[in-house]
């Protein structure tokens, strides 16, 4: 099979059938088909539905782009503390709950960016960009070294791991071993947090940054505090692997936007000849990867929306490439256009949870596309490759190609 972005799109929303919408959390719809029929079926017919599967809790599902902005807009009756992932019940809540960035809800969740904002905002992104070169010609440099070489862990994955740990301040020596340990943990879907290896190499570096502060983002979070109290080991090892794990997403984005591109070697040819347009073609590949495939929310008081009652303690889905190609928001949303204008994907979400690594993934696919632009590489796809089967982040799993320097 031949892994597209996005596959075919066959499914007539319009027709009297529904679908069913139990497969929306059936991993293999991600890694063999097609989510998006279900999706434009849900925003025509049942933009606010209520499902239960399998070993999941019940939750309410949300596609339309306005309800799932309004959703992100409102932290005070839809909160993250509970998680933000769907999991089944039987695991039990999240480590993280109330102790992470991403599972934390206001006050908390605003001192705790406050930091961590400095290492990732235009500023610090802007003196980190001479690392990110470096690393993408020395991730480039290797693959085309080789005779074929997979994009996706070999380019993308080192990368992604290369750039988060050097912020962090893991060692360049053992960037090797941290991208093995997390490249298992994803490989079975598990949480970085059951990875024995990273929860003690995390330990083991706080322990060394207790005694030896250096500039790096493991000393701030050891040092800082929250709440006028400085956060205990296992909140900073968790939030290490928060931010190892939100990583996941820029990893995807990456890959699916060579690959986009790739697929639409008239858009490449265009953005070749007019760098101008990288800007806005980076926003086009984050819309049309949509990477995080969904949030999850916990109403922490009653609300109505299209006259259905979501009472308090419900969960609610927000699934953002469904979002993402709402023909309400976007024209022609099934079409990959680097020129598209406006385009207010919400792939990275909005509001007090907007991703703080933002500035940070844009950087990367810039460095990243603009050195394969520039023609001392050349780059073409080399086989099928398989997407990931996942319910939580979507996305080229593999995806082989042929690199070669000019
Ligand atoms: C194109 C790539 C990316 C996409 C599509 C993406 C998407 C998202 C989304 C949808 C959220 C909101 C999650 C929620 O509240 O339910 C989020 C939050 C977050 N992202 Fe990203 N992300 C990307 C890249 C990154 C990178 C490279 C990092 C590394 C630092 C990162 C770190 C985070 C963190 C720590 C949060 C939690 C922020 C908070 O709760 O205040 N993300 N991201």
């Amino acid at each position: 099979m031949t892994i597209s972005a996005v596959p075919a799109t066959t499914f007539d929303p319009a027709g009297p059938h529904a679908p069913s919408l139990s497969r929306l959390t059936d991993p293999e719809l991600y890694a063999e088909g097609d989510p998006h029929p279900l999706w434009a079926w849900m925003r025509a017919h049942a933009p606010v539905h209520r499902q239960h599967a399998g070993e999941l809790p019940a939750f309410w599902s949300l596609t339309r782009y306005a309800d799932i902005r309004a959703v992100y807009q409102d932290s005070t009756t839809f909160s993250s503390a509970q998680g933000v992932l769907l999991r089944p019940a039987v695991v039990g809540p999240d480590p993280g709950g109330g102790l992470t960035l991403a599972l934390t809800d206001a006050p908390r969740h605003k001192q705790l960016r406050s930091l961590m904002a400095g290492w990732f905002n235009t500023r610090a992104v802007r003196a980190l960009e001479g690392y990110v070169e470096a690393a993408v010609r020395r991730v480039l440099d290797d693959a085309a070294a080789r005779e074929t070489c997979d994009f996706a862990t070999d380019i993308a994955g080192r990368l992604s791991l290369a750039v988060i740990a050097h912020i962090l301040g893991v060692p360049e020596a053992d960037h090797d071993r941290l991208y093995r340990w997390t490249d298992e943990a994803f490989a079975a879907h598990s949480s970085l947090v059951s990875h024995p290896d990273i929860v003690e190499y995390f330990l083991d570096l706080l322990y060394r940054r207790m005694e030896e502060p250096t500039g790096d983002l493991v000393s701030a979070l050891l040092h800082g505090t929250v709440g006028g109290e400085l956060l205990t080991e296992i909140e900073v090892v968790l939030n290490c692997e928060n931010l190892i794990g939100a990583t996941e997403n820029g990893r995807l984005a990456l890959i699916g936007g060579v690959q986009a591109l790739l697929e639409h070697p008239g858009e490449w040819r265009r953005l070749a000849r007019d760098r101008s347009l990288l800007p806005g073609a980076i926003e086009e590949i984050m819309r049309w990867t949509s990477s995080a495939t969904h949030s999850v929310r916990t109403a922490t008081r009653p609300s109505e929306l299209h006259g259905r009652s979501i009472a308090a303690g419900d969960k609610v889905v927000l699934w953002l490439p469904s979002a993402n190609r709402d023909e309400d928001m976007f024209t022609d949303p099934y079409r990959f256009d680097i020129s598209r204008t406006p385009n207010r994907h919400i792939a990275l979400a909005v509001g007090e949870h907007f991703c703080i690594g933002a500035t940070l993934a844009r950087a990367q696919m810039r460095v990243l596309f603009s050195e394969l632009l520039d023609g001392a590489y050349a780059i073409e796809l080399d086989g099928p490759g398989r997407r990931v089967a996942s319910i939580a982040v979507n996305g080229p799993q593999s995806l082989p190609v042929r690199l070669r320097a000019r």
